[in-house]
């Protein structure tokens, strides 16, 4: 979402009528997209702050974006001083606005300054600050039109900003305010321009994309679902992030209705632990989260699940512990991204007794990396002999393979036309003017080269005329954990 996030911002400030340049050292104002689900991501976002120092010298202007914006609001200013802009992830809708008073702050503040010396005075005027962080009780959502988008065959459409869920441990309530949906009118137009620009896959986004409520009334998200689906020309939908408790049978009969809809659903469940769960104000229970499971499983198609856990939450006993285990063998997921509970600001955990220590923590999760590795090499396995069609994403010379990416969300290298693929890879060419550039500054997330920039090349070396963009079908050979082989057909 945050990379998303700054795909939104970097389009709206273009339109504005900023350039986007490839380094920090040629821009005069950098933009730091931030996030703080966990506080390693935090800390990491203060150590890069006190890098970008010694670039205030060179006159440059720096603002911080996101969540760590959000979270610490004008405490950025007292740990990083040379920040001039502070803005959270509700309020970039303001963005031009506010970097408008900027210029405006600096330009007098120039003029003071010059008005000083010439009565000797050496004394620096004040450095101007704005701050942006009010916005999230707004139902408004954040302008999508003039969206950057940086890969060229994959597009993103945030139907659905903020969540309600409050889980105990999390912080995106607080930074990213309430939910808030757009109406599936604006959705569906955008997925059709999307289509027209040469775009075929698009994945809708949320922080609970399944939460989704058209405030027009017309459609529900499984309907929504489909509907962008069958946008003419649209060969994958993808849709991320599903909560369990608002993850309807209707989801699984739209999938199996339309078949651009991926085979794939990320259902985060965090804990296999009923009791945890409560604890985690995660509003379901383990028998209910295996019954959404069950209804993934019973439908027609072969949907791949995945999810999200996190160990050590204060309290998780190892009676807890072996439950979360126990579910990886239940439900057989194709892949877990597993966290250390990482306590967060201002959060219901953060008071609660019983913290598990960071050692602990560790092993339980190097335990789930484990179990989880064994069930996925099991999973992988199966493929071997299977054809599947991928969309190529790249090339990796190293190995002479082409890289894609199968309906399930797997990861399929291959080899093409009985040659190997070289060293480059062809991609589509684009016509948006938004592909030229790159926006000024380092930041996570927010400075990405395009993807035509990175593997764009000369046709005449792909010995079997492949297309970053394209699909093929592919028949597996080989397995591993994580990806599978094989050669196109
Ligand atoms: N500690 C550890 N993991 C967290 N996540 C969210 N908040 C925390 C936290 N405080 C994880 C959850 C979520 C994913 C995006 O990040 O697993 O699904
Ligand atoms: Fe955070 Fe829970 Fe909302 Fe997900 S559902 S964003 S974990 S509060």
């Amino acid at each position: 979402m945050n990379v998303h996030d700054s795909e939104k911002v970097i389009g709206t400030l273009l339109h504005e009528g900023y350039r986007q340049v490839g380094t920090v050292e040629e821009a005069d104002l950098i933009l730091y997209n931030t996030c703080s689900i966990r506080d390693k991501a935090e800390q990491k976002v203060f150590y890069r702050l006190a890098d970008y120092k010694k670039l205030q010298a060179q006159g440059k202007t720096f603002g911080v974006l996101g969540c760590v914006a959000q979270q610490e609001g004008e405490k950025i200013f007292d740990r990083a001083p040379h920040v001039s802009l502070v803005c959270g992830s509700a309020s970039y809708r303001k963005l031009p606005e506010m970097l408008a008073q900027l210029e405006a702050g600096q330009v007098e503040k120039k003029k003071i300054e010059a008005a000083r010396s010439e009565t000797g005075e050496r004394e620096t005027a004040k450095l101007v600050r704005i701050t942006g962080l009010d916005d999230r009780q707004t139902d408004e959502c954040f302008e999508t039109e003039f969206t950057a988008r940086t890969n060229p065959y994959r597009g993103y459409i945030t139907i659905i900003e903020g969540c309600d869920k409050f889980c105990s441990y999390c912080v995106v309530p607080y930074t990213r305010g309430k939910e808030r949906s757009r109406t599936a009118e604006s959705v569906l137009a955008e997925a059709r321009q999307m289509a027209d620009l040469g775009y075929s896959e698009i994945q809708l986004l949320g922080q609970n994309v399944n939460s989704y409520k058209d405030p027009a009334g017309k459609k529900s998200f499984a309907e929504l679902l489909a509907a962008v689906g069958e946008v003419p020309a649209i060969r994958r939908v993808r849709f991320t992030t599903s909560h369990p408790r608002d993850f309807g049978r209707d989801i699984v009969e739209a999938i199996d209705t339309v078949p651009t809809l991926c085979d794939h659903v990320h259902l985060p469940v965090q804990s296999g632990s009923t009791r945890v769960l409560d604890a985690m104000q995660r509003l379901y229970s383990r028998e209910q989260y295996l019954e959404r499971i069950a209804w993934i499983k019973a439908a027609k198609r072969d949907i791949s699940i995945t999810s999200d856990m996190i160990v050590g939450f204060p309290g998780e006993t190892e009676a807890d512990f072996e439950e979360t285990l126990s579910l990886l063998d239940e439900v057989g997921y194709d892949s877990v991204f597993t966290f250390k509970y990482s306590p967060r600001p201002n959060t219901p955990s953060l008071s609660l007794e019983d913290a598990i220590p960071d050692a602990e923590k560790a092993r339980r999760l190097e335990m789930i990396m484990g179990r989880q590795r064994e069930i996925q090499i099991d999973r992988y396995k199966k493929y071997v002999g299977a054809t599947v069609e991928v969309m190529v994403e790249g090339v990796n010379a190293g190995r002479g393979q082409w890289i894609g990416r199968t309906s399930q969300n797997k990861t399929l290298n291959f080899v093409a036309g009985g040659g190997a693929a070289e060293s480059t890879a062809t991609s589509k060419p684009r016509s948006k003017a938004t592909d030229k550039s790159a926006l000024s500054g380092g930041a996570e997330g927010s400075v990405r080269p395009t993807q035509a920039t990175s593997t764009e090349t000369d046709q005449s070396v792909c010995p079997a005329q492949l297309v970053v963009g394209s699909y093929c079908s592919v028949r597996v050979t080989a397995s591993f954990p994580n990806s599978l082989v094989g050669e196109m057909i």
